[in-house]
Parts: C-alpha cells; sequence; structure tokens
C-alpha cells in the first residue's frame, strides 16, 4: 500500500539507510502535483536544493522549469518533480550504485502514489537509476520506452545544457524542447489531474 504524501515526506526525512544522511541539510522529496500525469525524475539534490529542501530549484531546475513551460507544460499543476537519490552527495558528486539502490524504495513509494502514465528521466543517472542502464543517454534521449503500463522517455540533463548555451537547430537544447513537445503532445489527451 502507497504511503500518502504527507507520511512520505515525513517517512524520508527520517531515513537513514546511507551514509548521504550524515551530511544533509534536508531530504528533498519532490514539488508539483502528486496528482500530475508526468513524474519528471532526476539525479540528486545539489547546494540549493539541499537548503531549500525542493528538487530542481537550482540553475539547472530553473532551466528545466524554463523548458518545459516552453513546450507548454507546467510544472506546478501537470508535473511530480522527483529526484533518484533524495539527500545531496558531498561536492555534488555521482550517486554511488549503493546509495541509488538504497533510495529506491523512496521512488518506488512515489511510483506508486502518483501512478504516471508519462515518466521523463532526466539525465544519464536517473537513466541508470530507473532502469539500470548505464550510459547512452545521447542515443537514448526522445525515444518513448513502455514500462509496464507507463511510457517513459529519458531527456538530456539540464546541467549539461547549462554547458552548451547553444539553441540553434540541432543543439543539445533544441533536442530537448522537440523532447518536451513531444511529451505535451502525449500528455495533452490524458485526463487532467483532479
Ligand atoms: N540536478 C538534479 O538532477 N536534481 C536536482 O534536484 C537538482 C539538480
Amino acid at each position: 500500500m502507497a504511503l500518502a504524501h504527507e507520511q512520505l515526506a515525513l517517512a524520508c526525512a527520517a531515513c537513514h539507510r546511507c551514509g548521504l544522511a550524515a551530511g544533509r541539510q534536508r531530504v528533498v522529496v519532490s514539488r508539483g502535483n502528486p496528482r500530475a500525469r508526468l513524474l519528471v525524475i532526476g539525479e540528486a539534490p545539489g547546494a540549493q536544493e539541499d537548503a531549500q529542501g525542493q528538487p530542481f530549484v537550482g540553475r539547472s531546475g530553473q532551466l528545466l522549469d524554463r523548458l518545459l513551460a516552453a513546450a507548454g507544460i507546467d510544472v506546478a499543476t501537470e508535473a511530480y518533480i522527483c529526484n533518484v537519490v533524495k539527500c545531496r552527495p558531498p561536492g555534488n558528486r555521482k550517486p554511488t550504485a549503493a546509495e541509488l539502490a538504497a533510495c529506491r524504495p523512496w521512488l518506488e513509494q512515489q511510483i506508486a502514489l502518483v501512478d504516471p502514465p508519462l515518466v521523463l528521466l532526466v539525465g544519464a543517472t536517473a537513466l541508470q537509476g530507473v532502469l539500470g542502464i548505464r550510459g547512452g543517454i545521447t542515443g537514448l534521449r526522445g525515444q518513448w520506452r513502455p514500462w509496464g503500463e507507463r511510457w517513459l522517455m529519458p531527456i538530456l540533463h539540464p546541467s549539461y545544457l547549462l554547458r552548451n548555451p547553444s539553441e540553434r537547430p540541432g543543439s543539445p537544447r533544441a533536442l530537448t524542447l522537440d523532447d518536451l513537445r513531444r511529451v505535451r503532445e502525449r500528455l495533452t489527451p490524458l485526463p487532467a489531474p483532479l
């Protein structure tokens, strides 16, 4: 049975399943709408997220929000955003396989709670954490994949897009916007969240 949203946040806040608990300021669980049809899964909190207790609120998150908005997706009402790992790794290093595994039950609770038809995997670590696929994000981005009863799409991570600011046709940013427009198309016919 899935935990209710507030219970889940409280349970995560008390989590000590891995060593990241020792260095965190806040456990970063989610933002957005728990009833959304689109679940967005990123890597792990950075400094801003650790301080504010919300995922994707730093520079990467602001870019992600801008791209989602440019594709016509309203984060506050149409998306639920979380990460594969809920606590900040020191120095923003990639989470280890053991940390991904320790945090996985929380992600599974979130998936059960939101029960989204569409899932966006943001970056290579989300791809690894959810599907166990290492590498290959460039080739896999923008492709819908069936995942049980859901459809899932990997996209490039906004931190990569921050390092590649060109918006010319064919650039990583332009490709990501195309990907998100395809998410918009698939989101539109789905019943609106209550
Ligand atoms: N990068 C992520 O993958 N997630 C965040 O919450 C912030 C930056």
